[in-house]
């Protein structure tokens, strides 16, 4: 039985297929407001999503953002909070070149956000991993074909929804997010 809900605001269908399943488990039921909300110029995540949740919030809504972002080792942190900007200009293979002969490690990391009234919490997760050589795989979205996590042979893109959910930076921001989100309602 679903005993809250909350605003998932978004413009990104494959967070919130995500957000859906683990929140699923906490028994919170997930709205989509499908909106591209501002973003300051920052190079922290945690900025982004204090400014996402100040431009989400509505009275009497309980409301989630989230920011996320792919972080090069090689590169000190490219793209990082710009990942969005260099999958639509230079994509996954663009990305690759970049790092070609270049040591492969990187880790994502994500930042998830709830405003209900005055009550925020902020929590964030990361995975480190590493770059694969090629894109490999079909499910996902951004990144995957390409990430492979520490001690896993296959990217995100190759694994089932679940067992990305078990091992991703979004998987662990949101689950802690959703056992503070549980805890605030006494359950
Ligand atoms: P945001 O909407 O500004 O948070 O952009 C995050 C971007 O980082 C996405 O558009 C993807 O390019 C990338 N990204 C974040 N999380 C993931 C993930 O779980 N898989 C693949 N790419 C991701």
């Amino acid at each position: 039985m679903v005993t809250v809900d909350v605003t998932f605001v978004t413009s990104n269908p494959g967070k919130v297929a995500e957000v859906r399943r683990i929140f699923s488990d906490f028994d919170i039921g997930v709205r989509w407001s499908r909106r591209e909300l501002p973003e300051p110029q920052s190079d922290r995540l945690e900025d982004v999503v204090r400014a996402k949740l100040r431009a989400a919030h509505r009275p009497g809504q309980a409301v989630v953002v989230e920011d996320s972002g792919l972080f090069v080792d090689a590169l000190r942190g490219f793209p990082g909070v710009y990942s969005r900007f260099a999958l639509d200009t230079i994509g996954l293979e663009g990305v690759l070149r970049v790092a070609k002969g270049q040591i492969r490690s990187a880790r994502f990391r994500a930042v998830a956000g709830f405003r209900r009234g005055r009550t925020e919490i902020l929590t964030e997760g990361e995975v480190r991993g590493e770059l694969s050589g090629r894109p490999k795989g079909t499910g996902g979205f951004g990144f995957d074909p390409i990430f492979i996590p520490a001690g896993e042979r296959e990217t995100f893109a190759q694994m089932s929804a679940e067992g990305k959910d078990a091992l991703s930076h979004r998987g662990l921001a949101m689950r802690s997010l959703a056992r503070r989100i549980a805890a605030l309602d006494g359950k």
